[in-house]
C-alpha cells in the first residue's frame, strides 16, 4: 500500500486514524440505527454490542495481526503467512473473499454515499426548513430514489472522487483529513443529540434502544421462532468495524513493531460503537416526536434527521455540515473497501497503481447499477424475497464477512505458530488477556458464527 503515514504521525497514530476513518461511516449512522428500528430496539442493540465486544474485538486484533506480518494485499498477505506457517496454499482465497466482498459493498456503498451527498445541498438551499413536515421530508427522499439518472449521477461522483483519490495514491492526505473529520462529527453529534434531547418524546427513544425485548426480537411476528436478527447484529458488527475483508488487514501494516495492537484495535472498536450509538439516541427521539415508524428501513436517517435540521437554529448550515461530514466518513470508509483490490491488482505486476485503480473504479461503478435500479425500476425483481441492493448487501454483511472472520480467527488461533503470534502482541503464553483472547478466537468465535449460520438457513 503506497503511504506516507508513517512521516506524518507516530505511526501507531496513522493506523488509529486510518482504522477509524475505515470503520466510522454509513455502516454507523445510517445502517446501524435503521436496522435497529427494523429489529426492535434493544434486544438488537444488546446483541450488537456482545457481537463487537465478544467477536469484533478479537477478529480485529487477528486482522490486524495478519496484515502486520503478512505485509502485502490480503491476498499475498495470507499466501505468505500460510507458507511460513506451513499451511495450504489455498488460504490465499481468504484474501479473495475479501477483495470480493469490498468490490460488492463499495457498488452499493457508493450509491448511499450519493444521497448523503445531495442532502448537503438540500440541506444548504433550504429545502429542510420549508419543506418542513415528516410527510414532506419523506417525499422529498422518495423522489430521490425514484429518479435513477439523478441517482447515477450521485454515485458518479462519489465514485469519481473515490478513484481520483486512490489512484493518486494520498492516503496520507486523507487521513490527515480524518484527523478532522472524526472530531468535528463527533462535536456535530453531540450538538444533534442536545437537539434531541429537548424533544419531547427523548426518553422513548432512550427505552427504544436500551429496553431489552426478545420477544419482540425472536418472535417477530409473534408467533414463530426467528434468529435471524443475531445474524443481522452480527453481520452489522462485522460491517461497522469494517472487519473480514481485509481493509483493516492492509491498514495493519501500519502499525509499528513497538504499537500495540489490543490498545489501538479496543480504541478503534469503541470509537465506532460510540458513534453508532450516539446516531441512535439522536435519530429515535426524532421518530417518536414526530409520530414516525422506527421500521421505516433504509431511508430512517433521511427521513427524520432533516426534520430536525428544519426545525433548529442554523439548521442549514448544521444541516450541510453534518451531511458532509457523513460523506467524508463514507469516503474513507469506500477507500478502504476498495484498496484490497487495488492492492491485489498491481501486484499481480499486470498494470500500474492508476490503471489499477481505474480498472476496478469501473467495475465497481458498473455494478452500482444494480443498487441504483433496486430502488426503482427493478423494485420488483426479488430473489429469496429480497431486492438486489438487499441480497447484495445480505449476503456481504451476513454471510462473506463473518466467514472471512472466522477463518482469520481459525488461521491466528489453531494454525499460525503460537510463538509468532504472541511476538507479533508482545505478550507471553502465559498472559491472561492473550489466553482469553486465544479461546475466543479458538472456541467460542467459530462455533458461534457457526450456529448462527445454521440457524440462518433453517437447520435448527
Ligand atoms: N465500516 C464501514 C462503515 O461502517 C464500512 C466498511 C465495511 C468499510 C467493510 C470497510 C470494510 O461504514
Amino acid at each position: 500500500m503506497t503511504t506516507n503515514i508513517q512521516n506524518q504521525w507516530s505511526s501507531q497514530m496513522g493506523f488509529i486514524l486510518a482504522a477509524i476513518g475505515s470503520a466510522v461511516g454509513l455502516g454507523n449512522i445510517w445502517k446501524f440505527p435503521y436496522l435497529t428500528g427494523e429489529y426492535g430496539g434493544g434486544a438488537f442493540v444488546i446483541i450488537y454490542l456482545i457481537c463487537v465486544v465478544l467477536m469484533g474485538l478479537p477478529i480485529m486484533m487477528a486482522e490486524v495481526l495478519l496484515g502486520k506480518r503478512g505485509a502485502g494485499s490480503p491476498v499475498a498477505s495470507m499466501r505468505n503467512l500460510a507458507k511460513e506457517a506451513g499451511q495450504s496454499r489455498l488460504w490465499q482465497l481468504l484474501g479473495w473473499l475479501g477483495v470480493i466482498a469490498g468490490f460488492l459493498v463499495l457498488s452499493y456503498y457508493s450509491v448511499i454515499a450519493g444521497w448523503t451527498l445531495d442532502y448537503v445541498w438540500n440541506s444548504a438551499s433550504g429545502t429542510f426548513a420549508t419543506n418542513n413536515t415528516p410527510a414532506a421530508i419523506k417525499s422529498i427522499f422518495t423522489d430521490l430514489t425514484s429518479n435513477p439518472t439523478y441517482l447515477l449521477i450521485l454515485h458518479s461522483i462519489f465514485m469519481l472522487v473515490t478513484i481520483i483519490i486512490l489512484a493518486r495514491g494520498v492516503q496520507g492526505g486523507l487521513e490527515r483529513a480524518v484527523k478532522f473529520m472524526i472530531p468535528a462529527l463527533f462535536v456535530v453529534l453531540i450538538m444533534l443529540l442536545a437537539y434531541a434531547i429537548s424533544t419531547p418524546k427523548f426518553m422513548d427513544g432512550v427505552h427504544f434502544m436500551f429496553d431489552i425485548n426478545f420477544n419482540k426480537f425472536f418472535y417477530p411476528d409473534g408467533e414463530n421462532f426467528s434468529g435471524k436478527g443475531i445474524l443481522v447484529a452480527m453481520g452489522q458488527a462485522f460491517f461497522s468495524l469494517s472487519l473480514g475483508m481485509g481493509a483493516i488487514m492492509v491498514y495493519g501494516a501500519y502499525l509499528p513493531k513497538d504499537a500495540s495492537i489490543a490498545k489501538t484495535t479496543a480504541i478503534v472498536a469503541f470509537a465506532d460503537t460510540l458513534v453508532a450509538i450516539l446516531a441512535g439516541l439522536i435519530i429515535f427521539p426524532i421518530v417518536f416526536s414526530n409520530g414516525l415508524e422506527p421500521n421505516a428501513g433504509v431511508g430512517l436517517v433521511f427521513q427524520t434527521l432533516p426534520i430536525a435540521f428544519g426545525q433548529m437554529p442554523f439548521g442549514n448550515i448544521f444541516g450541510s455540515l453534518f451531511f458532509l461530514l457523513l460523506t467524508l466518513a463514507a469516503l474513507s470508509s469506500a477507500i478502504s473497501l476498495i484498496e484490497p483490490a487495488i492492492a491485489w491488482l498491481v501486484e499481480t505486476g499486470k498494470c500500474a497503481r492508476v490503471s489499477a485503480t481505474i480498472v476496478i473504479g469501473i467495475a465497481t461503478w458498473l455494478l452500482g447499477f444494480v443498487t441504483i435500479f433496486s430502488f426503482n425500476e427493478w423494485s420488483e425483481f426479488k430473489l429469496f424475497s429480497m431486492n438486489m441492493f438487499e441480497l447484495i448487501d445480505y449476503v456481504t454483511s451476513n454471510i462473506m464477512l463473518p466467514l472471512g472472520g472466522i477463518l482469520m480467527a481459525i488461521f491466528v488461533a489453531w494454525l499460525m505458530k503460537s510463538e509468532d503470534v504472541t511476538s507479533e502482541l508482545k505478550v507471553s503464553a502465559q498472559n491472561f488477556g492473550y489466553q482469553i483472547w486465544n479461546f475466543l478466537l479458538r472456541y467460542i468465535i467459530p462455533l458461534a458464527v457457526t450456529l448462527v449460520f445454521l440457524n440462518a438457513i433453517g437447520i435448527f
